[in-house]
């Protein structure tokens, strides 16, 4: 995903720096049915005032983030010769969206990270407008290349490529960009060059050509477009897209990958691919990173889809929450899929300002498919439970309806919690009406934390201030369809913030169960200040969420698993850790 900037509309903005304060406003397409998805545009008018201070608290503690200033999407990840490399949209001037540059970090564990020096930065006719997402590919000599779009001269969005300068260099510190750059322009009948970006990481096709393909609007339908090379350099357009649909009308970020279902070690997709392995085409709309599930014709050179769903809001979702722009690599030194997404601030920007920093990477998460077929699995990688300190252990607990059990003994503000709620009884669950899936949202605002089913509410209230009056929940209600049972995760912040002007919407999924053959419901949330990820059924069903509580600010925080259903619920086992802070981005390499 990238943000191209507007026609300048206060030209002499540069100059005011000292006194200017500035804030984003952008065109909102939130997820809403029937609005045509554009691109997203920033305005910086000038803003008055700083409206508040905002504490270092909530400044999170193991999540990926540079140590100050603005980052958006994932760039990028790859693990080479020993090393993980997350790069990174980022602006090397501020905490608000602009002079974009690809931030580079590395790491060995995925958990701590070195940062560099900017890796890409806009210095040619083909990027001096920007140099916005890509991805890396390592291609069979062991050479890693970097694909990226650039906004050239005339704005229009080309893709190039950079090469590390010095292959033995264990950071790959320094880039360079072949003079043949742009290696791809936004040419042909259709195709909208504003609307042309974000390209995927290669894969070797049977004819042993490179393919990736490219988000984009063509013929004002969104698709991804095929192109293939023989060398990474001449690239030629497929006559066909690798998919396309007119339920909307741009992708950003896609991402295709192979898995197998019902395992998680992840597939190289340029390796011979196993029998009986899925596709997975993911792309990025409506704020919201969505999937589909199908196979890759080889014969056709085209991803078919298992399900073509019309409407775009019944599409399958890598996370329910705020949660965008995500790349996955495969991770050749644990043979896993990992995927990257990016969570943005949500208070205000002039809060982003006095705090100096805004956005954020989730967890990096394994991703495997479904033993069904039918589902993304995620997991927080296990290099993450290297933080946990002081574990916590209960089993056995009964809640009853109305029950509140305090999980003490951990640092509430910076904690992992792992739950498995026992169900008594799904006798009593309450009937499911498919309309819901059409507005989430509007189903967790409506039957919430406070609302008696028959199976649920249960779950999680985090970052509880003494009195209750500031609250997060992460909870699950059971529902019954013909013989299927339908679980739903939601995660309310309606009441997560007394203060005001932030953006506290009640995020939901819903996915299918097998509950009768289960008998148990696993919660794992991370909480990282004002970070609350939370993973529903072993990842089913992914939430991530930023809040920004008072109580975390006084520093005095409280966490509770409760019940609010009619059915007992058992919690047959709860594991809390508090989590270390980890060294993300302190150590200059
Ligand atoms: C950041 O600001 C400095 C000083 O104004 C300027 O020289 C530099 O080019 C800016 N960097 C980017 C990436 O815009
Ligand atoms: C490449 O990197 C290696 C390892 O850091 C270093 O020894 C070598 O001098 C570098 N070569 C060049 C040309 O910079
Ligand atoms: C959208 O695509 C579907 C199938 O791909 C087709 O049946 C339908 O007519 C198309 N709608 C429009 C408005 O073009
Ligand atoms: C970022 O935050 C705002 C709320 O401040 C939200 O409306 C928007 O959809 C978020 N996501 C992205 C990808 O910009
Ligand atoms: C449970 O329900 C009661 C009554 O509706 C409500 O007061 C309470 O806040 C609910 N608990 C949670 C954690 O929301």
């Amino acid at each position: 995903m990238v943000m191209a900037p507007l026609p300048q509309p206060w030209p002499h903005w540069p100059f005011l720096s000292l006194f200017l304060i500035l804030f984003s406003c952008e065109s909102n397409l939130h997820c809403r049915n029937g609005v045509e998805a554009t691109q997203r545009v920033f305005l910086y008018p000038q803003s008055p005032k700083v409206s508040s201070i905002v504490s270092k608290a909530y400044r999170t503690g193991y999540h990926f983030q540079p140590p100050k200033n603005w980052i958006n999407d994932p760039n990028g990840p790859m693990y080479y010769n020993g090393i993980y490399h997350e790069f990174y949209q980022y602006n090397p001037n501020g905490s608000v969206w602009g002079n974009i540059v690809w931030g580079h970090s590395v790491s060995t564990d995925l958990i701590n990270w070195i940062r560099l020096e900017p890796a890409i930065e806009g210095t040619t006719p083909s990027d001096i407008n920007g140099c916005w997402t890509g991805s890396a590919t390592i291609l069979t000599d062991d050479q890693p290349v970097i694909i990226y779009t650039g906004a050239d001269t005339e704005k229009r969005q080309v893709q190039n490529i950079v090469l590390p300068k010095n292959r033995s260099d264990p950071y790959l510190r320094e880039w360079s960009k072949p003079k043949n750059n742009p290696l791809i322009q936004p040419v042909g009948p259709g195709l909208n060059s504003n609307q042309f970006r974000d390209p995927t990481t290669g894969w070797i096709g049977p004819d042993g050509l490179w393919r990736i393909a490219v988000g984009s609007e063509l013929n004002g339908y969104s698709a991804a477009l095929l192109y293939k090379s023989k060398d990474f350099m001449q690239w030629t357009r497929v006559d066909h897209p690798l998919y396309s649909s007119n339920a909307s009308n741009m992708w950003e970020c896609p991402d295709f990958f192979a898995v197998l279902p019902g395992k998680n070690n992840g597939l190289d997709l340029s390796a011979a691919i196993p029998n009986g392995a899925k596709h997975v085409l993911k792309m990025s709309l409506d704020y919201c990173d969505k999937y589909m599930i199908g196979v890759y014709d080889l014969k056709r050179d085209m991803f078919v889809p298992d399900t073509i769903l019309d409407d775009r809001r019944l599409w399958l979702r890598i996370d329910y929450g705020n949660y965008y722009a995500s790349k996955s690599f495969f991770d050749s030194n644990k043979g896993r899929r990992i995927i990257w997404g990016w969570t943005n601030e949500t208070d205000s920007t002039s809060d982003d300002v006095a705090k100096g920093w805004a956005g954020i990477h989730a967890i990096p998460r394994t991703i495997w498919l479904d033993g069904d077929g039918k589902r993304l699995l995620q997991w927080p990688v296990e290099e993450v439970e290297s933080l946990r300190r002081n574990e916590v252990n209960h089993q056995g607990i009964e809640l009853k309806k109305g029950d509140l059990f305090e999980i003490k003994g951990t640092d509430a503000l910076q904690a992992d919690v792992e739950i498995d709620f026992e169900l008594t009884s799904i006798d009593a669950a309450d009937p499911f009406d498919p309309s819901w899936l059409l507005d989430t949202e509007k189903h967790c605002r409506e039957a919430d934390a406070s609302v008696h089913g028959g199976v649920g509410p249960f779950g999680l209230v985090v970052l509880a201030s003494d009195n209750m009056d500031e609250h997060t929940t992460v909870h699950f209600r059971v529902y019954k369809s013909e013989q299927k049972y339908i679980v739903l995760l939601c995660s309310d912040l309606r009441r997560s913030s007394l203060r005001p002007g932030m953006h506290t919407p009640a995020y939901g999924g819903f996915f299918e169960y097998d509950l009768e053959k289960e008998k148990k419901i696993s919660l794992r949330t991370l909480i990282d200040r004002s970070a609350v990820e939370s993973f529903g059924g072993g990842g089913r069903a992914c939430i991530m969420a930023r809040v920004y509580p008072t109580a975390t600010v006084d520093g005095a925080t409280h966490m509770y698993a409760f019940n609010n259903g009619s059915s007992t619920v058992k919690v047959s086992q709860l594991k809390a850790w508090s989590m270390r802070r980890a060294q993300v981005n302190v150590k200059k390499g």
